[in-house]
């Protein structure tokens, strides 16, 4: 809980070590069910600081109505076990009780960019997101923290709130790690059946097919092309915006853009992307 992480985090020493150049603490926000995408984000956190804090909480403020938050995998010895293998100081796992005000009323508000791609199909995820990573900030007050490329839209709002805000963080992305086959690795994987499982590849191959394009019309329709073909696969949405915002790129963007994808595979929701160069 809580007190007990006041204790731990005071035993760590001080914050504030990234204003003299020494990072001294990288917080790796997570749902738990750890897999090999976490695990490259704790080895990504010990290259930046000195100690790595991990936290473990499905937070119920980001799970719409009709979402899987109760039945959203949870093994939490499991998880301490990865942590331990890699080294984490300090793991925080609060309860929602322990997070949450029963009367809470603010929250970070994600603005124009929490309004589109996951934010259309998931309303008020990714102000659930801010607020509890905000939380996690304030409560663990890591020099550093460490978010993956697999959520590039996360990780783009946490950049923006990052400035918008003010927050004292520095925020490090780390790259998506994906099985031999080319599916990103997910805590969600563990709900598909064998067929469920072959069609989810046609995520990553729209992907890889539209990076091998020049033009965003040709990105596009060869991505279109691929998931058209698999009708297992129930499109949410297949994107090319603009890194910063995700807002769609128009035929003269120059600079990187990512391809994104979003499909329920059976009753598994998916997400994925690359960053092409335009
Ligand atoms: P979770 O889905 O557990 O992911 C925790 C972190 O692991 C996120 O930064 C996510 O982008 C990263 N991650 C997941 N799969 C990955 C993969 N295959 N390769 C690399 N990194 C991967 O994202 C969340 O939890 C929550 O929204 C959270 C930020 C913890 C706030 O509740």
């Amino acid at each position: 809980n809580r007190a007990e992480l006041a204790e731990a985090r005071r035993a760590l020493g001080a914050h504030g070590g990234i204003s003299r150049g020494t990072a001294e603490l990288a917080l790796v926000p997570t749902m738990g069910a750890l897999h090999e995408g976490h695990r490259s984000l704790m080895r990504l956190a010990r290259e930046q600081a000195d100690h790595v804090a991990v936290s473990v909480f499905v937070n119920p403020l980001q799970f719409g109505p009709n979402e899987d938050f109760s039945r959203y995998p949870r093994t939490f010895d499991a998880d301490l076990e990865v942590c331990a293998a890699e080294g984490v100081s300090l793991v925080f796992a609060p309860s929602a009780d322990d997070m949450y005000l029963p009367d809470r009323q603010v929250g970070v508000s994600a603005g124009r960019m929490g309004a589109v791609a996951e934010g259309a199909f998931r309303p008020g995820h990714l102000d659930g997101v801010l607020t509890v990573v905000l939380k996690l900030f304030n409560l663990v007050r890591p020099d550093v923290a460490v978010f993956g490329q697999k959520d590039a839209q996360q990780l783009a709002m946490i950049r923006r709130m990052v400035a918008d805000l003010d927050v004292p963080v520095a925020v490090v992305g780390g790259p998506t790690v994906r099985e031999a086959d080319g599916l990103a690795l997910s805590s969600r994987n563990r709900y598909l059946s064998g067929d469920d499982r072959r069609a989810a590849l046609s995520l990553s191959r729209a992907l890889f097919a539209g990076a091998e394009r020049r033009t965003p019309a040709e990105i596009r329709r060869a991505a279109r092309e691929v998931l058209d073909g698999e009708p297992a696969v129930s499109l949410d949405y297949l994107i090319l915006v603009d890194p910063a915002t995700f807002e769609e790129v128009g035929d003269d963007h120059v600079g990187e853009a990512i391809l994104a994808v979003a499909a329920k595979v059976g009753s598994t929701r998916l997400i994925d992307n690359v960053t092409v160069a335009l």
